[in-house]
C-alpha cells in the first residue's frame, strides 16, 4: 500500500524562497498532504523537492517535484511565483511583472480541477488574487490570497510583548491591503473579550509606532537578507491546512468583499469550500477613511488589468 497522502497541495514557484518555506512548513506542521513543487526553474524545483522530502520521513506529508498539469489537479494550489521586492521597493511596483507571470501560470495549469482552491501569495497579493480568479474561472470563494495574515501576526507579536498575553489570545488585525495602504483595526481589537486599547499596559503606548514597526519589518528583513520567507511560510501553510481540513478558522486573508466591490485583506472563515463567510469589522471614522484609501488603490490597480 502506498503512503502517498490523498490530498495534494501544489506550490507554484516552489523553487524559490517563499515557495520552499511554505512547502517545508506544510511538512513540518504534519499536514497529511502530497506537496508538489512546480517551477519554471526546474533544477531549483528538483533541489527543493529532494531536500524537503528528506524532512518528510517521520511526517505524514510527502514532497516531490511535479508538472503544471499535475498541479492543476491539486486540492490546493499555492502561487508564490514571480518577482520579489528589491531593497526599498514597495510591493505595488511588482504588478506589471507578476501580472504576466500569474496569467501564464493559470493557462499552464488548465484544466484546473473544479473543486481546487487557489491561494495567491505573490505580490501585490490583493490585486494578483483578483487577476488569478478572473483568469482561472473558478468561483470567487475558491480563490483567496494570504492578505494581511502575516502583518497581523507581526501585530499580535508586538501586542504580546506589551501585554504579556499570548499572541494567539489577542484578536487584532491589519486590514485593507497587504501593502503600504494597510491599517490597524484598533477599534475592533480584543483581548480576553475586552477592547484591547483598555488594557492597562496599552494606555501609554504610541499606537503609530507599533504600526510603523509592522510596516517597516518586511523592508528591514529584505534590506538585511534579501527576502522574507519563514513568516509567510508558516502563514500560508496554516491557511492551506484550513482549506484541506475544513477548520473554519478566521484569518485576515484576501477575499472578495461584495460591499466594497473588490478583493481585499479582510477577516474571513476558511474551510474546505474556500471562503465560508466574511465579517463586518467595527471601524472608527479614521479607520473608515483608511479603508477607503486602500479600497480605492486596489480597485484602481485591478481596473488596469480587466
Ligand atoms: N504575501 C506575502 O505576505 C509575501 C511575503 C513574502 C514574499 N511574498 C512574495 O512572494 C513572491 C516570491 O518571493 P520569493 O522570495 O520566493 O522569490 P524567489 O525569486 O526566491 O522565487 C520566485 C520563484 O518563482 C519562479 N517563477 C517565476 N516565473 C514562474 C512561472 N511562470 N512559473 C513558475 N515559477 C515561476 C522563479 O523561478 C523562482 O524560483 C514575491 O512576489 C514576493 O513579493 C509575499
Amino acid at each position: 500500500m502506498s503512503r502517498i497522502p490523498r490530498n495534494s497541495v501544489a506550490v507554484i514557484g516552489g523553487g524559490g524562497n517563499v515557495g520552499a518555506a511554505i512547502a517545508f512548513s506544510l511538512i513540518a506542521k504534519s499536514v497529511p498532504a502530497e506537496v508538489l513543487i512546480v517551477d519554471v526553474a526546474e533544477k531549483a524545483a528538483k533541489g527543493q523537492a529532494l531536500d524537503i522530502s528528506d524532512a518528510s520521513f517521520m511526517m505524514p506529508g510527502t514532497c516531490r517535484q511535479a508538472t503544471f498539469q499535475e498541479a492543476g489537479q491539486s486540492d490546493v494550489i499555492i502561487i508564490t511565483a514571480g518577482a520579489r521586492q528589491q531593497p526599498g521597493e514597495p510591493r505595488s511596483n511588482l504588478i506589471d511583472r507578476n501580472y504576466k507571470i500569474i496569467k501564464s501560470i493559470m493557462d499552464s495549469l488548465k484544466p484546473i480541477k473544479s473543486t481546487a482552491k487557489i491561494l495567491v501569495v505573490s505580490n501585490p497579493v490583493d490585486v494578483l488574487t483578483d487577476i488569478a480568479q478572473k483568469v482561472s474561472g473558478l468561483p470567487r470563494e475558491q480563490v483567496i490570497g494570504s492578505g494581511t495574515y502575516l502583518d497581523s501576526g507581526r501585530l499580535r507579536n508586538a501586542l504580546s510583548n506589551i501585554t504579556g498575553v499570548s499572541p494567539t489570545s489577542i484578536h487584532a488585525y491589519m486590514l485593507g491591503e497587504h501593502g503600504d495602504n494597510q491599517f490597524t483595526g484598533w477599534s475592533s481589537a480584543r483581548i480576553g473579550g475586552h477592547p484591547l486599547l483598555e488594557h492597562p499596559k496599552m494606555h501609554d503606548i504610541e499606537l503609530d509606532s507599533i504600526y510603523t514597526g509592522i510596516q517597516r519589518k518586511a523592508y528591514e528583513i529584505i534590506d538585511a537578507k534579501g527576502s522574507t520567507y519563514y513568516g509567510i511560510g508558516i502563514c500560508a501553510a496554516t491557511i492551506a491546512e484550513a482549506l484541506l481540513n475544513n477548520t473554519s478558522q478566521v484569518f485576515p486573508v484576501t477575499n472578495y468583499i461584495e460591499k466594497y466591490g473588490c478583493y481585499m485583506s479582510w477577516p474571513a472563515a476558511i474551510g474546505s469550500d474556500g471562503v465560508e463567510q466574511s465579517f463586518d469589522v467595527k471601524l472608527n471614522d479614521e479607520e473608515a477613511k483608511k479603508l477607503e484609501t486602500a479600497v480605492h488603490a486596489i480597485r484602481e490597480a485591478c481596473e488596469k488589468y480587466e
